[in-house]
């Protein structure tokens, strides 16, 4: 806890701290009447539903006490009862292999999160919110429910069995480099000795390095991240070119690291939050193919380009043998009435957008472009060589896993109101469901492949 917050945020976070901390101290400390005491409380919180207008609680203290009545009891018994005698098991004999994992619902669930980022240490400071003073923890409780099938439950173990002898390489921008985090911790929480993970160059994990290796002694296995914000090379420009050319993307090259990438056992590429103006020709970084520098080429055709590029890497370089390659699809942002630079804002929001036919206050451009390459390439054969963790819908209705202003660290208090951080993920979070679906399409390959 910061002491550096204000009285309103005290305030704010009294309630469902005080709520917590009991339910917790009741929990470890009294086992014996632990379910006697479950019953009372929950029995005394449906029933204040009756009593207290939760909506106008929710509205005076900024945020909800309570995940809606309708998740509280519904959920409990759709979900663990009903639910999960109807559907098949994702990974089960009888079939599971056709059903769209990424068609779904958020359910609330006590038993998460996975694991607690104060037990992991593979984490940017920028990602512990809780540990930042966020004083809500409903965003780590949601699970994803497919709709017709039912996700393996992850288990650190089985997947690094699973990943004895191999190499685990994400490759992409900042939010894969999250969605890395998020994996090197779910792992690690399956491993006694966390000695036994190491970086192989002794590196500390700390932002804008190039790579990161970590090894798991016990698997003789590494988990790997290259930041490669476009897939494609970014270079110098060639000789005697406009000085407002700083450098160019080489739309038709791969990165130059990519020739690490491509012998990994699973590979986890994605792109898409780099691919905007600012970020490209403002900063005076143009578009090059061969030796030409487009200048009036469009972000938006880069990115097509780019997106191909990728394809074609994987069809011609990659061997589809060895190789199980994802695409993890645009993550959406949600800075509400702004951007990062204009004062935009998530720090309200407490819960998802459920069941909602997803209109995010984010501009769809990103995704659309990507989807339509993938989609064209997927209809054909390469489906076989590529897999597409479709997060985009799923990730949309999760307004409430930013880390807003609580990114700066334990000691620094919350940032400014107008300097959000509202396309990051915290942790444990959004990116761990991610990781659940990865787990599940990488044990489906894996046992399929020792069928047959
Ligand atoms: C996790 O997987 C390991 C190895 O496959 C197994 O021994 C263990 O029982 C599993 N744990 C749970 C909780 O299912
Ligand atoms: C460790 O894994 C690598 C492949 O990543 C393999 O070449 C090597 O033989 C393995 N070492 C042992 C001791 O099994
Ligand atoms: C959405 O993207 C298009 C194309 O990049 C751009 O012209 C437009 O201004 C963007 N809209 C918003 C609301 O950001
Ligand atoms: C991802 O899912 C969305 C919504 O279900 C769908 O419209 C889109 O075509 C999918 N994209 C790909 C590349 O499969
Ligand atoms: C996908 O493939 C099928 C048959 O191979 C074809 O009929 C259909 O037009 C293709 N769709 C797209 C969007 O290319």
């Amino acid at each position: 806890m910061s002491s550096k917050r204000s009285p309103q945020q005290y305030v704010e976070a009294m309630p469902v701290l005080k709520t917590l901390r009991r339910v917790k101290r009741l929990r470890l400390f009294e086992p014996s009447v632990g379910v006697g005491v479950v019953f009372l409380v929950s029995t005394f919180v449906i029933c204040s539903f009756f009593y207290l207008d939760y909506r106008e609680l929710a509205e005076k203290f900024g945020f909800s006490g309570q995940p809606p009545e309708r998740f509280t009891w519904s959920q409990e018994k759709r979900g663990s009862v009903e639910k999960r005698v109807h559907r098949v098991e994702f990974l089960g004999e009888k079939g599971g292999g056709e059903c769209d994992l990424f068609e779904g619902n958020w359910v609330w669930d006590e038993s998460y999160p996975l694991y607690q980022s104060k037990d992991c240490s593979f984490l940017d400071g920028g990602f512990r919110c809780s540990e930042n003073g966020r004083p809500d923890l409903f965003y780590t409780k949601w699970r994803w429910q497919p709709k017709a099938c039912n996700l393996p439950r992850f288990n650190a173990t089985k997947m690094l069995e699973n990943l004895r002898n191999k190499r685990l390489v994400f490759a992409g921008d900042s939010i894969g480099r999250n969605q890395w985090e998020s994996l090197l911790c779910m792992l690690s929480s399956g491993v006694p000795n966390k000695e036994s993970i190491y970086e192989v160059n002794g590196s500390p994990i700390t932002k804008h390095k190039g790579f990161l290796v970590f090894r798991f002694k016990h698997y003789n296995c590494t988990v790997e991240y290259y930041r490669a914000p476009f897939l494609v090379l970014q270079s110098r420009p060639p000789p005697r070119t406009d000085r407002k050319i700083r450098t160019t993307l080489k739309l038709d090259e791969m990165d130059w690291y990519s020739m690490k990438w491509r012998d990994a056992d699973i590979l986890v590429l994605n792109t898409g939050h780099w691919w905007n103006y600012e970020k490209t020709i403002r900063g005076g970084c143009y578009f090059q193919e061969g030796v030409e520098i487009k200048l009036e080429m469009k972000v938006e055709e880069a990115y097509k380009r780019s997106i191909k590029t990728v394809l074609n890497w994987i069809q011609s370089s990659v061997n589809p043998k060895k190789t199980q390659v994802f695409f993890r699809t645009y993550a959406p942002v949600h800075f509400r009435g702004g951007d990062w630079r204009k004062g935009g804002n998530c720090n309200l929001e407490t819960l998802p957008e459920l069941g909602s036919s997803l209109v995010p206050n984010d501009n769809w451009s990103q995704f659309k472009i990507a989807n339509s390459v993938l989609s064209a390439h997927t209809n054909t054969s390469e489906v076989l060589k590529l897999k597409i963790l479709n997060v985009t819908q799923m990730t949309a209705q999760r307004k409430d896993g930013h880390p807003s202003i609580y990114y700066l660290g334990p000691n620094a208090g919350p940032a400014p109101p107008h300097r959000q951080d509202c396309s990051h993920w915290c942790l444990p979070g959004v990116p761990d469901t991610w990781n659940e679906l990865l787990y599940a399409l990488f044990l489906k390959h894996e046992t399929s492949h020792t069928w047959n």
